[in-house]
């Protein structure tokens, strides 16, 4: 009794308030807080709905509660939540096996996070390696914790915290500088295959085809930064099938557990064997509840075809955006970034007003990555509530 009236709603008003008193204060959140969703629905604490072109940040690929998702977490809650990584899981196993199998890669890695997969991926490149060079590129992000921070581009970020374990960034796409700045002290070269937060570019096959030689060729590691790509995000499982490419190492997390925090780092076979006993751990990773969370994704995103739909709905989306005369609409799949002359913070407002949640990444650009099973007449809708935002402004 006691703790239900503890924990009695409150109004989004009073959430706010209380919210800015009670939780540090490192995010700018819009007004509102979302109480329930279905597919590539929610709604919030006053039962307004909307159509979700956010999806928790390409996480909720599969739709805010999936049935298989809820179904498989209802069942292993009521079995097993949690032991720890002294004992042998089956639910873990099993996901690796999909993911080794699904990826092309040899073993797996189990955390709770993107920059806990980047962690993962620059500690392992290190020991292969025995060298501590890292090269990234411009406008990447891999995360906020101090390894990865050192890897992600944006400046804003990573001052504060200096000094950092710094890449040397090189602009993406350019071969050329890849190749200048890779030498005899680097341990690994880390691109997303699709920079997702800088808003949605993507990499030239020809770009990553040369990066691998260009690792190849200076015994340094390859990772890809799937985190945001994988899981059918860009119309195939993951982002390195557009270009044939097989990174050394990959990292994983958003989709991967329908909503549930997890992580993985996916190695090839002589690459992972470099780490021992005791040189990595997590608690919390690769727990029975979030592996059987990340089972019943990927069986949703198979039997549903939603890969496939991606890649489908995705040029559909890009296709309808061009209507809408922007600077210019780029993407792969359902990772769409639209670039306009527009005040995009205000365009995003203006389209909660109107029942849609947007993200935008940049001043001028607006990132749209719904859940990939969001249907043709709700990106229809989605579209008409750009244009009509775009007329208001
Ligand atoms: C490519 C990429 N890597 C890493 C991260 C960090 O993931 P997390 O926020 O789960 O730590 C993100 C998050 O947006 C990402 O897009």
């Amino acid at each position: 009794m006691r703790c239900a009236m503890k924990y009695a709603s409150l109004s989004t008003e009073q959430l706010i308030e209380r919210e800015s008193k009670a939780v540090i204060q490192t995010y700018t959140r819009q007004p509102v807080s979302l109480a329930r969703g279905s597919g590539a629905v929610v709604w919030d604490l006053e039962g307004r709905e909307y159509l979700d072109f956010v999806a928790g940040i390409a996480v909720n690929s599969v739709g805010h509660c999936h049935p298989l998702v809820v179904e498989a977490i209802k069942r292993q809650s009521e079995k097993l939540i949690h032991t720890s990584n002294l004992y042998y899981t089956e639910n873990q196993v099993l996901l690796a096996e999909e993911l080794n199998e699904l990826s092309g890669m040899k073993r797996a890695f189990f955390c709770n996070s993107g920059a806990e997969s980047v962690e993962a991926a620059l500690k392992l490149a290190r020991r292969a390696t025995r060298k501590s060079g890292i090269v990234a590129a411009e406008r990447s992000f891999h995360g906020r914790t101090l390894g990865a921070l050192g890897t992600t581009y944006k400046p804003a970020y990573r001052e504060p915290f200096e000094p950092l374990c710094e890449a040397n960034f090189v602009p993406y796409n350019d071969i050329e500088a890849l190749k200048s700045a890779v030498g005899s002290q680097t341990g690994a070269v880390i691109l997303e295959p699709v920079q997702g937060e800088a808003g949605v570019y993507v990499g030239r096959d020809d770009y990553l085809r040369a990066a691998r030689q260009i690792c190849d060729d200076a015994e340094c590691l390859l990772i890809f930064d799937e985190v945001q790509t994988g899981f059918g995000r860009t119309g195939k499982w993951f982002g390195k099938e557009h270009s044939g490419v097989m990174p050394d190492i990959m990292t994983l997390a958003k989709a991967l557990a329908g909503g549930l925090p997890m992580g993985a780092m996916l190695a090839a076979e002589t690459v992972s064997e470099s780490f021992q006993r005791g040189d990595h751990a997590s608690t919390f990773g690769g727990g029975a509840l979030v592996s059987a969370a990340a089972l019943a994704t990927i069986e949703a995103l198979r039997t549903e075809r939603l890969v496939e739909r991606s890649a489908e709905l995705g040029e559909y989306l890009r296709q309808e955006l061009q209507k809408l005369d922007p600077l210019e609409v780029r993407g792969r799949g359902l990772m769409v970034g639209l670039d306009l002359q527009a005040d995009c913070k205000q365009l995003v407002t203006r389209a909660l007003d109107r029942g849609v949640l947007l993200n935008n990444t940049g001043e001028h650009t607006i990132r749209l990555v719904p859940p990939l099973v969001v249907s043709r007449e709700q990106i229809d809708r989605v579209v008409k509530v750009i244009g009509e935002s775009l007329s208001q402004a």
